[in-house]
């Protein structure tokens, strides 16, 4: 029988989209939306832009220089600075999906961690290619 005093079982339902904005994703499950976007990037920007970019760079001398102009174009860096982010994101966190895999840090505090280190690497080498591309050094 039933206990009357018991509380009632918290009930776990799919949200909807309404509540999309309000719903406090942990960090891993930020990561793990986002390495689904980049893998998703890379798969769509490998055949639409990238190959296209390296066939032409490595054709003949002048599409060489006409990528070359292409590439000095700030929207053209802001593109693949974004595809440098989905690359390094997509890179760190498929090394920790792969330690995932072998069982390594499958607690919640040890997965919360990496999931920071993960952010933080990525992002960090973002910077250091950003700086880079944008002729800092
Ligand atoms: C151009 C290169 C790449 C493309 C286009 C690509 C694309 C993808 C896509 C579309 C997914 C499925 C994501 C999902 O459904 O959630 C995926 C998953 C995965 N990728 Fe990549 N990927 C690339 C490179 C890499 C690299 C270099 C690594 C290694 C570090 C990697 C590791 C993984 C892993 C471990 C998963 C499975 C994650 C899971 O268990 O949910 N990928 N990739």
């Amino acid at each position: 029988m039933s206990d009357p005093v018991a509380k009632p079982r918290p009930q776990f339902r799919n949200i909807s989209v309404t509540q999309l904005m309000s719903y406090r994703l942990p960090l891993a499950g930020k990561l793990s939306i986002l390495h689904r976007v980049s893998g998703a990037l890379l798969f769509l920007c490998l055949p639409l832009v990238i190959l296209p970019l390296f066939a032409a760079s490595v054709t003949s001398q002048e599409t060489f220089n006409d990528v070359a102009a292409y590439m000095g174009h700030p929207i053209m860096k802001l593109i693949v600075l974004v595809l440098m982010w989905g690359y390094l994101h997509h890179f760190c966190a498929g090394i920790r999906y792969l330690m995932l895999d072998l069982h390594i840090g499958l607690d919640k505090a040890a997965a919360q961690k990496s999931a920071g280190i993960v952010f933080g690497v990525s992002l960090a080498l973002t910077l250091v290619f950003a700086l880079k591309l944008f002729g800092v050094w």
